[in-house]
């Protein structure tokens, strides 16, 4: 009974020049291991799950990325969004054909983009939750232990005095500002949303309609063309009327069975340059290169990305994000990296 949804339509604008809506991040070899994020995420769930019931969920445009990158999924196996309507829609979509192919379901919906280290810490977590899910009407997702006022995340405040493994949450809050956020880390009994959801079918489709219930209607009208001949033509007609809005504000901000288990594993989001540095290799100075020839003259802490075989000079420089891709050059200082999205969509805008 066990399936898995993974999230792959996102366009990780914080890392651009490198990604781009043309080719988003997930599909890139962001660590430089030999695999792309993408199939990286699909080798660690088919250690628990099925590979026949993986689904991976992307817009129209990525299927051929999809397929070249991992040839063994089927069509089936590939939901096409036509439109770009963030998480929510996607995941209502997904949760309707995982229904139809078996009713009694347990899910784990995951990001495609993520760094995660001990895999065998992560599927004994993904177990556990499975384990719940397919008993209790919950909603559950890995939290993890934050270190700063990230404002990129989603904050989960558990009941401290719950002292079972798997906590019941008070509440979950996506992205705070980042007084807010500040407050959050030092009451101690908030994780970070680790963005890794694990459920029943039921229970998801119950909350949609329970807290989206246009959504979950809309969808619902195309129930019976799901793994038909006919959903494509539902799809392409309906899919542009959903609400853009993520899986977080749509469902976990407003359900009351939300549970947390604190997650085992070490884990990274690799949303910025920054959380990309954290996980590089550095030389004596903390620089830390990717494709290219380093020379460096007083220069500690930066992150430098260049096409292959670059020769690259850098002195003076501190805490900066260097990447050079194509007829495109970026330098920026980490510090304010999450500033690059905005400039992105400015330039966007002008082009
Ligand atoms: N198929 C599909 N369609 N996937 C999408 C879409 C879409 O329209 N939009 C985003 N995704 C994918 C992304 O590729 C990523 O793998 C995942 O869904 C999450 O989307 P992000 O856009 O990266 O979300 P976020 O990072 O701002 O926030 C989420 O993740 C954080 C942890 O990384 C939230 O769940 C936060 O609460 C959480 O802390
Ligand atoms: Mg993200």
């Amino acid at each position: 009974n066990y399936y898995a949804i993974i999230m792959a339509g996102g366009v990780g604008s914080r890392f651009w020049p490198v990604s781009t809506p043309e080719f988003p991040k997930q599909f890139h070899d962001m660590l430089g291991t030999g695999e792309t994020l993408v199939q990286k995420t699909f080798a660690r769930l088919s250690q628990l799950i099925p590979k026949e019931n993986i689904l991976i969920l992307t817009n129209d445009k990525y299927r051929d990325i999809l397929k070249e990158q991992l040839p063994a999924i089927t069509d089936e196996q590939i939901v096409l969004e036509p439109d770009m309507r963030n998480t929510a829609p996607c995941i209502l979509y997904a949760s309707m054909k995982v229904k139809k192919q078996n009713p009694n379901a347990v899910m784990i919906v995951a990001p495609s983009d993520h760094w995660i280290e001990d895999e065998v810490q992560f599927v004994a977590n993904l177990q556990r939750s499975f384990d719940i899910c397919e008993h209790d009407n919950v909603l559950m997702t890995l939290g993890i232990l934050p270190t700063f006022p990230n404002t990129g995340y989603g904050y989960i405040e558990y009941d401290k005095l719950d002292s079972r493994q798997v906590k019941k949450v008070v509440q979950f809050r996506e992205k705070p500002d980042y007084q807010t956020a500040k407050k959050f880390i030092q009451r101690r009994n908030f994780l970070w949303n680790s963005g890794i959801f694990i459920w029943s079918v039921t229970s998801i489709l119950n909350a949609f309609e329970k807290f989206q219930p246009e959504m979950y209607q809309l969808f619902n009208n195309g129930y019976d063309t799901f793994n038909t001949e006919l959903e494509k033509q539902f799809i392409a007609v309906n899919y542009h009327k959903a609400d853009n809005i993520s899986i977080d504000y749509a469902v976990m901000e407003k359900a009351n069975n939300v549970f947390v288990l604190p997650a085992t594993f070490d884990w990274n989001d690799l949303g910025t340059w920054g959380s990309l540095y954290d996980k590089l290799p550095k030389d004596d100075c903390e620089n830390a290169m990717i494709n290219g020839n380093l020379v460096v003259e007083n220069a500690t802490n930066n992150i430098i990305r260049t096409n292959p075989g670059k020769l690259v000079v850098i002195g003076g420089l501190e805490d900066y994000i260097i990447v050079d891709k194509d007829n495109v050059l970026l330098i920026y200082p980490k510090k304010k990296e999450q500033e690059i999205k905005q400039i992105v969509a400015k330039i966007n805008a002008k082009t």
